[in-house]
């Protein structure tokens, strides 16, 4: 803070996050907030931004990051850039010289927060990422100061809101291509979707989530993640008459010294309140060992309610508040878990693939829970499901590896976890 108690703020980014933070602190009318640099690649583009008008006239805009990380006026560092490298190391030399860190840098927090949050402490600084995980729905001060007294043994949830979009848009009717490019289009989605629909993103998120939760720091490229690319609009058909709907869900649990994480669509009971959500919306559910059940839900993308997140943070700062750390430990990711799982085979139709199917099963002790057959369909492209009782997620991917290899097999086994939802359960 400098001396006329008015906090000064050095922006990195002004795209739509930080654009939109320009625009949320000037409607705050909080004159003890200031941006006085943004940094930003082509200056001379962004000066004529639509959201340039909430800036003040004073404001320096610069091409060259040290111009803000080392700027005597500016004491805290927004970033509003994305991405692990070169933003990791102006992060880290701007805490270095003492500047307070607000960021929404998912990655970064994810696969380096540690090390960054040890700067800071040296530093006697503050690195605050509120905006890092649901956008606007503060998960992370939610679960880091209002739940930190409990300890948590599960979180799960929604952390992606373009699968979301795609998914419930799907359950709605609409085929993944179609909608794919409909997200694109709204700018939900990359044109390279890969990060959200092959679960990249949200197991960034995840990692964030499971240290603040389960106190436990885990590797993200270790957390299994498999795609939503695969599921398809006869998997709604299914999972509907099971009494379920389709979501992209990320979970981790503890499980002895390991935990156990994973990112992917999963069949979620329509009983379950991760069913509800529906578009772009996010919601997480963390399970408490003393507070029971805690969901938080709403906007988790869009500049807006980013914006929100980040402009929450600076004010922390500016009230000199202190972020809640806990202790955390290392903790190896286990992506073996035990479930009823959902299997989706589409084949060419003959007598007896149903006894060679309920064979591999059989020889891998998996049992079955119900079989289902929609009528209606083309023999020579024939789609029937299989629910099993619990298993080991081990055992089935090598059953799914010989049931795959059969000769009848049009594709691969879709093999999707149902989530199951108990009386003590939330999600
Ligand atoms: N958008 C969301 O809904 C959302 C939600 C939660 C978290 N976040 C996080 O917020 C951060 C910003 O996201 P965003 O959606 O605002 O992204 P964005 O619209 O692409 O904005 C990024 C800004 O940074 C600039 N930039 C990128 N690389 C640069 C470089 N190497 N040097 C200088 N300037 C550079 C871009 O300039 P150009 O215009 O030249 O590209 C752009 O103005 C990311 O970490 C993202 O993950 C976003």
């Amino acid at each position: 803070m400098s001396e006329s108690s008015v906090l000064r703020v050095g922006l990195l980014g002004f795209g739509t996050v930080g654009s939109s933070f320009a625009e949320v602190l000037a409607a705050s009318g909080r004159e003890d907030i200031l941006i006085t640099r943004i940094f930003n690649r082509g200056v001379e583009r962004k000066r004529s931004h639509e959201r340039a008008k909430f800036l003040q006239p004073e404001v320096q805009w610069i091409e060259q990051a040290e111009g803000v990380i080392e700027a005597a006026d500016v004491d805290v560092v927004v970033e509003l850039i994305g991405g692990l490298d070169p933003v990791g190391g102006w992060l880290r030399a701007a805490l270095k010289v003492g500047k307070h860190v607000v960021t929404a840098n998912k990655q970064l927090i994810a696969y380096r927060g540690p090390e960054l949050f040890d700067v800071a402490a040296k530093a006697n600084v503050q690195l605050l990422y509120g905006a890092a995980v649901a956008g606007g729905v503060p998960v992370i001060p939610g679960v880091a100061q209002g739940l930190g007294g409990d300890e948590i043994t599960r979180v799960s949830g929604i952390v992606n809101g373009t699968c979301n979009f795609i998914l419930s848009s799907m359950e709605a009717g609409a085929d993944y291509g179609e909608v794919l490019a409909n997200a694109q289009r709204a700018g939900y989605a990359e044109a390279n979707p890969s990060a959200d629909v092959d679960g990249v993103d949200a197991r960034a998120k995840l990692c964030i989530l499971t240290r603040l939760a389960l106190r436990a720091e885990i590797n993200p490229d270790e957390v299994p993640a498999q795609t939503i690319s695969a599921v398809a609009a006869v998997d709604f058909a299914y999972a509907k008459e099971l009494g379920c709907t389709i979501r992209q869900v990320s979970r981790s649990q503890k499980h002895g010294d390991k935990v156990q994480a994973r990112v992917g669509p999963m069949l979620v009971p329509t009983t379950s309140p991760i069913a509800w959500s529906h578009g772009t919306q996010n919601m997480v559910v963390t399970k408490g060992r003393f507070g029971g059940d805690v969901v938080f839900s709403g906007h988790g993308a869009g500049g807006h309610p980013t914006a929100v997140a980040v402009m929450s943070d600076v004010l922390a700062i500016a009230q000199g508040s202190a972020a809640v750390r806990l202790p955390t430990k290392h903790a190896e990711v286990s992506g073996e878990v035990s479930a009823p799982y959902y299997l989706r085979f589409i084949v060419a139709d003959e007598p007896g693939i149903v006894a060679a199917i309920a064979g591999v099963l059989a020889k891998h002790h998996i049992n079955i829970d119900s079989i289902l057959q929609h009528r209606g369909h083309e023999s020579e492209r024939l789609p029937f499901v299989v629910t099993t009782e619990p298993c080991s997620s081990a055992v089935l991917e090598e059953a799914i590896a010989e049931m795959g290899a059969m000769p009848f097999m049009l594709e691969p086994p879709l093999a999707l976890q149902i989530l199951v939802v108990d009386d003590k359960d939330t999600d």
